[in-house]
């Protein structure tokens, strides 16, 4: 038996649900180009969810259940008052506060279809409300309830700051969501499939993706590109700066990809909102810095920018503090852990791979007092 390291081309599980061929993302055979150009979110989730499109009823009634749904046991709320630490990161607190919410569905352990499909709703719905309370509880500030008549974007930027969102922010926002919403088996959605392929139930899967979407290698690189660029602080310094990095054979946050070989395609279209939103705050700076190392790190290393890379720019042109760009990713990302979860059920078997083994061997048991 020998080990493939990180299962690098190992294909683990067969999935109708998104694909990358040739660098080209599809969610269910839609170009991830022509969702990001024309679809919501609540579009795309139920696309993920169905498999196909819906039309103008069924989406009617999935928004409505998605605002129907969006509050939270106050008792997941006021555990955010009561952490031991001050500085808990909010990937750590939406994991917490994941876990704890399964403990008031008391549909939470009901494997039937209808069941599950209902706490992806339940999920999807009240996870924006805990990512955006548990921000203003820190600040000290009270939680915002959600507005019915608004959609899915729009309401988390409310609940964020309490402010009716600008159309412009919505776009952008909503945008984000259809990019980050599915990428076939990345390593949260397989982390959600070996969990829940054991059958344990949804909140553990999604408890535990939360958990693989937080390193900085996956989901966790939107924050350190942020704080890479704040470090770097000025265009002046960005070749310094990362030929220094890259001379000391260091990582830059947001470029490079298992699979991707040409390239991302979602970079693009946050690289265009980057442009878009940073001109239109004043901040340039921060779309021209982000040019200036892609520049540098294509032609020095051709590795080309993720989708983390220009979301940082747009998250941080959207006002959002640097430390939920990564629990935003996971707002979204909620929607194609659900389809992965229930396509899993669907046709499950347990995932257990095998170990390549390097340990010693022939070694016989010292008695305590011998050793
Ligand atoms: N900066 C500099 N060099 C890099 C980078 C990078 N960001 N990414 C890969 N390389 C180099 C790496 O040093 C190695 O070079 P060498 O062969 O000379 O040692 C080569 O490219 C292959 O790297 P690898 O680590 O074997 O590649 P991988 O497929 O295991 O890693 C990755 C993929 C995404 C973890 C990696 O590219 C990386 O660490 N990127 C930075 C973190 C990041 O942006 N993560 C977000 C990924 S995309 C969205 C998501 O999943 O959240």
């Amino acid at each position: 038996m020998t080990a493939t390291k990180g299962l690098e081309g190992i294909v683990a599980t067969q999935s109708a649900i998104s694909s990358i061929i040739d660098d080209t993302l599809t969610y269910v055979g839609y170009d991830i180009d022509d969702l990001a150009d024309n679809a919501s979110f609540e579009e795309v989730v139920y696309l993920l969810w169905h498999q196909r499109l819906p039309k103008a009823d069924e989406l009617a009634e999935l928004k409505q259940q998605l605002a129907d749904n969006m509050s939270v046991p106050q008792p997941v709320l006021d555990h955010f008052k009561n952490y031991p630490i001050s500085e808990v990161h909010p990937m750590a607190a939406l994991r917490t506060a994941i876990s704890l919410l399964g403990l008031y569905d008391e549909n939470a352990e009901d494997m039937s279809d209808e069941a599950n499909y209902e706490k992806a709703i339940k999920l999807q719905a009240k996870v924006a409300t805990i990512v955006t309370a548990f921000s203003r509880i820190r600040k000290g500030l009270e939680p915002v309830a959600p507005k019915k008549e608004f959609g899915y974007a729009a309401n988390f930027l409310y609940m964020l700051t309490g402010e009716v969102p600008e159309e412009v922010a919505i776009e952008a926002f909503d945008k984000a969501l259809v990019l980050h919403a599915d990428h076939e088996l990345n390593a949260s959605t397989f982390t959600a499939r070996v969990c829940v392929a054991t059958l344990s139930d949804m909140y553990s899967g999604i408890t535990a993706a939360i958990g693989a979407l937080k390193g900085p290698l996956h989901g966790g690189a939107n924050e350190q590109v942020m704080k890479m660029l704040m470090e770097i602080g000025d265009e002046e310094n960005v070749e310094s700066y990362i030929k220094e990095k890259l001379a000391n054979r260091e990582r830059i946050m947001g470029f490079g990809h298992r699979v991707y070989r040409k390239g991302d395609p979602r970079a693009k279209h946050l690289r265009k909102m980057s442009k878009k939103l940073t001109a239109l705050r004043g901040e340039e700076k921060w779309y021209n810095m982000s040019e200036k190392i892609e520049a540098i790190v294509t032609g020095e290393k051709n590795i080309p920018p993720n989708v983390d890379f220009y979301s940082a720019s747009v998250y941080h042109s959207l006002d959002i503090d640097h430390d939920l760009f990564t629990p935003i990713f996971a707002v979204s990302r909620i929607s194609g852990w659900a389809a992965h979860i229930l396509e899993q059920y669907a046709n499950n078997r347990l995932i257990r791979p095998r170990a390549e083994y390097t340990g010693p061997n022939m070694q016989k048991y010292v008695p305590i007092n011998e050793r």
